[in-house]
């Protein structure tokens, strides 16, 4: 088989066998075939889509191109969750204690921010201590031992896939559902959880923008895991103003222990709350939806969940003590405020906008490999459609490198939008997505 001919055939828009899929992803995770010409199919692709059969094959000749984590020797279903991506998205977080408390096993595999979107690995790395390169037999006896592991995604997760998106990211090829699906997929199915949950988001801080890509996008995934046996579910949720109020690692580490002591902002604690209401559903673990609903909210009013996040960082190594005392997190020597100039209600914040301020001031990398700030971050003190009056506070910057607060101090005023107009409040969980499809909310 010529790979030109397999480049040949995708360009004019046919669809490609297993075999000519599977030697495709095997040459090229084997340097067997140059970028250029694994570019030019990516390209194609691009333009001539695939179906769906197509997209599952290449799923799984990506996830196969590593090591499969296998963790049937952990009893019980065993979920994972995934956020496409988003800013102040804090739920892994609150959902890995809270989930484990409720006796789901969760086997979270976890990657660093891109961009302006945050990453667990990084919000994780804010708590001293805490291991997340763990080889496979210690992830098995940590989730055996308290239900919860979190690891890191590891070269050997499907590599094909990461030797791919870097490809991608260079040839204007990341924006094609099915590489997009195949690509978290391909991770999601290695990682080795039987029951995977997709947090789809939707808006100005999302990859998709429009509502219908978000749902051609949950659908592909759902579909996927059908065809290789992992039951999967979306949620498609909003991301045009950022979920929590903090954004930054340390900051969301704060936010999510108020979550977890049954405090804090009520968006990210709903959106929290459904997600895992969904994943006890797939457990098996509760008859439906708002019976799941309730059991964790008792658990984070409790502090359950709570007692749960502390076993989980002691059991990685971390210094729990920060539950009991955040000071103990790393801390920003710069404080500024951000006051409104006008008085009216919220139209907008913009969390595109709000997720490049905070990584101007350090919280995320411009690059790959750069060197992060964990203190660094914004707290937003106001969501859409609250009023507010001239001189009341917008948010606090917090930073210490000096450079770029004055320059972020007007971007952020330009993000936080303010009118005369009332809005209403933006609505969070937009519809789920199963095998029967979507439903809006
Ligand atoms: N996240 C991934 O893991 N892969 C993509 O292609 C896009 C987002
Ligand atoms: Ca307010």
């Amino acid at each position: 088989m010529r790979l030109l001919d397999i480049i040949t055939k995708k360009r004019d828009g046919f669809v490609l066998t297993d075999l000519e899929i599977n030697t495709l992803i095997h040459a090229y995770t084997n340097d067997e075939i140059p970028d250029y010409q694994m570019a030019a199919w990516l390209m194609s692709v691009y333009f001539q889509g695939m179906t769906i059969e197509e997209t599952a094959t290449l799923t799984m000749a990506m996830a196969n191109s590593g090591n499969m984590m296998d963790l049937t020797a952990v009893p019980g279903i065993k979920v994972d969750k995934h956020s496409t991506g988003g800013v102040a998205d804090t739920t892994t977080l609150i959902l890995a204690p809270l989930i484990a408390a409720a006796g789901v096993p969760i086997a979270k595999m976890s990657g660093r921010g891109l961009g302006f979107t945050g990453g667990t690995l990084d919000k994780l790395d804010a708590i001293a201590g805490i291991k997340t390169t763990l080889s496979q037999s210690e992830f098995i006896s940590i989730l055996q031992k308290h239900n919860v592991a979190v690891i890191g995604q590891s070269i050997d997760i499907a590599p094909a896939d990461g030797k791919i998106y870097a490809l991608r990211d260079v040839t204007a090829t990341v924006e094609s559902i099915p590489l997009i699906a195949s690509s978290i997929m391909s991770k999601k199915i290695a990682a080795g959880a039987n029951k995977i949950l997709l947090d789809v988001k939707v808006g100005k801080g999302a990859f998709m923008k429009k509502m219908e890509d978000a749902i051609k996008l949950a659908e592909t995934m759902v579909h996927i895991g059908q065809l290789v046996g992992r039951e999967t579910r979306a949620i498609v949720s909003s991301m045009d103003e950022p979920l929590g109020q903090a954004i930054g690692n340390s900051l969301e580490v704060q936010e999510a222990i108020n979550i977890l002591s049954g405090r804090g902002e009520e968006s990210l604690r709903h959106v929290s709350l459904f997600l895992g209401a969904h994943m006890l559903h797939m457990a098996r673990a509760v008859p439906n939806i708002t019976v799941g609903y309730e059991t964790l909210t008792k658990l984070l009013d409790n502090k359950i969940a709570l007692a749960k996040f502390k076993e989980f960082i002691l059991a990685q190594g971390g210094n729990a003590n920060i539950i009991d005392n955040p000071n103990l997190l790393p801390q920003a020597k710069i404080k500024v405020k951000v006051v409104s100039t006008d008085r009216g209600f919220v139209q907008m914040v913009d969390a595109a906008k709000i997720g490049n301020c905070a990584m101007r001031l350090g919280a995320g990398r411009e690059y790959k490999g750069q060197k992060i700030d964990l203190a660094a971050g914004i707290m937003l003190e106001q969501r859409v459609g609250d009023f507010v009056e001239k001189g009341q506070l917008l948010c606090t910057i917090y930073a210490n490198d000096e450079r770029h607060v004055k320059e972020v101090q007007a971007l952020l005023l330009d993000a936080i939008k303010i009118g005369s107009d009332k809005v209403s409040k933006t609505k969070l969980v937009l519809g789920t997505v199963d095998i029967q499809g979507f439903q809006a909310i």
